[in-house]
């Protein structure tokens, strides 16, 4: 039986900071951003729009009404989690009127923890064959005004439904998968901006993907050429080619021109958006298939997964025969073009702005048209998400 990737989707708020704008304005040289970095455009999420909404709107793109019937396992990869205690997911079941019989929960490491739900749900599937599994990545990346790592902040989700004789990418049963503690990169309880050693989280990415990438091959005997693509988890879009060099020298020139141009399409998407933590991955994963006209049925695909503190898994999976026809290339072309550009002095105006968890009756809405839910604002200490 096949396992894996049935449909993905994808949401991301209707907002973003041109980046050569804020180059100028940090006086930075705007190439530093665009090419240094690989970013042109990030996203930010208006008080509107959390890690919860977000998730419920990226896997609103994709469910059908027969999908939600077979959901028994609903996963959110997330660590901008709005509570310390309740599963954000469980907001996203009731948002999306899925089965209550199901088993429903938040994983947290860093951008990892979608990883881990995808790993999670994938055997979960081979125990229940008839069933689906809903996993979301969904984050908001804040690093501070003015700080080196603000130009890689973002905000978005991805969904990934998981089944068996999946549609879009079967997942190979074998993964490799490495942890270690190390401080590279944490957010402290209280705290909206994470913490970072940059340049040291840059190494450790590197060193992790060695690490798993090698494990792989002695477990499966892949090389790189048995791969068209490598996906990676991209905090912006120059370190997944950072980590792809180091064992590009595997391969012929010819091979590694290959997957370099296979690169530059995975990495469309996370340009225009940012990191998005959890999401990034599998946002990486849905620009590949969408832009990339070369990917055929029966090829190959590698995953890597980092999440700081830090844990890295490599993985990979085969395309499908049908997986062109489950993407819908043209929906995220509009919904990234229709996007509004934010003032900077809106931007770090937002970027202050924080509901206060102990204040009643702060009402918020939303009109973003491709969001089909949001974060409505705080009634008797509860938060409150809306359909509209
Ligand atoms: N023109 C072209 N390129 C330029 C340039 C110019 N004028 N000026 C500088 N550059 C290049 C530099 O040469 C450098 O390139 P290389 O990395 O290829 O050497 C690149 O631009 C970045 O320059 P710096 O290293 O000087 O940048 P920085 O010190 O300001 O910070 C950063 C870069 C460390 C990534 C910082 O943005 C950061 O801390 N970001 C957050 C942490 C992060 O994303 N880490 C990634 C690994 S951890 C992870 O993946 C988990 C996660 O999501 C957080």
């Amino acid at each position: 039986m096949k396992i894996g990737i049935d449909k993905i989707g994808m949401y991301t708020p209707k907002q973003y900071v041109d980046l050569v704008e804020l180059a100028k304005h940090r006086r930075v040289d705007p190439a530093k951003f665009t090419i240094g970095i690989g970013q042109d455009k990030m996203a930010v999420a208006p008080l509107s729009q959390d890690a919860i909404s977000m998730a419920a709107n990226a896997a609103a793109k994709i469910l059908t009404a027969e999908d939600k019937t077979a959901i028994d396992l609903v996963i959110l990869g997330t660590e901008s989690g709005v509570d310390n205690s309740k599963a954000g997911a469980l907001y996203v079941q009731k948002l999306l009127d899925l089965p209550n019989r199901a088993r429903v929960l938040e994983i947290k490491e860093a951008c990892y923890g979608a990883t881990a739900g995808l790993q999670y749900a994938k055997l979960h599937i081979l125990q229940n064959p008839t069933a689906k599994a809903l996993v979301i990545g969904a984050d908001i990346a804040r690093y501070g005004l003015d700080t080196s790592g603000e130009v890689t902040q973002g905000a978005g989700a991805v969904a990934l439904l998981v089944s068996a004789e999946p549609k879009i990418l079967a997942l190979d049963l074998a993964t490799s998968y490495f942890s270690e503690e190390v401080p590279d990169f944490w957010r402290p309880l209280n705290q909206m901006i994470a913490e970072v050693d940059g340049k040291y989280s840059n190494e450790q990415y590197i060193r992790f993907f060695k690490e798993t990438f090698a494990d792989y091959q002695t477990k499966t005997k892949y090389g790189l050429n048995d791969y068209a693509a490598l996906t990676f988890h991209l905090p912006y879009t120059k370190m997944g080619l950072k980590a792809m060099r180091e064992i590009l020298p595997q391969v012929d020139e010819a091979k590694q021109n290959e997957l370099q141009q296979h690169y530059q399409q995975e990495t469309l998407y996370g340009r225009q958006i940012g990191n998005i933590y959890t999401g990034s991955l599998y946002l990486a994963l849905l620009s590949l298939l969408d832009n990339d006209a070369i990917l055929q049925p029966g090829m190959r695909i590698g995953l890597y997964s980092y999440g700081s503190g830090a844990v890295g898994e490599f993985f990979s999976g085969v395309l499908q025969p049908e997986f062109k026809a489950q993407l819908d290339p043209m929906y995220y072309l509009d919904l990234l073009a229709k996007r509004q550009k934010l003032a900077l002095d809106d931007y770090e105006a937002q970027f202050t702005a924080q509901l206060d968890p102990e204040s009643e009756n702060q009402a918020l809405t939303d009109d973003d048209p491709f969001a089909k839910y949001y974060f409505a604002g705080i009634v008797d200490k509860k938060r409150v998400y809306k359909a509209k």
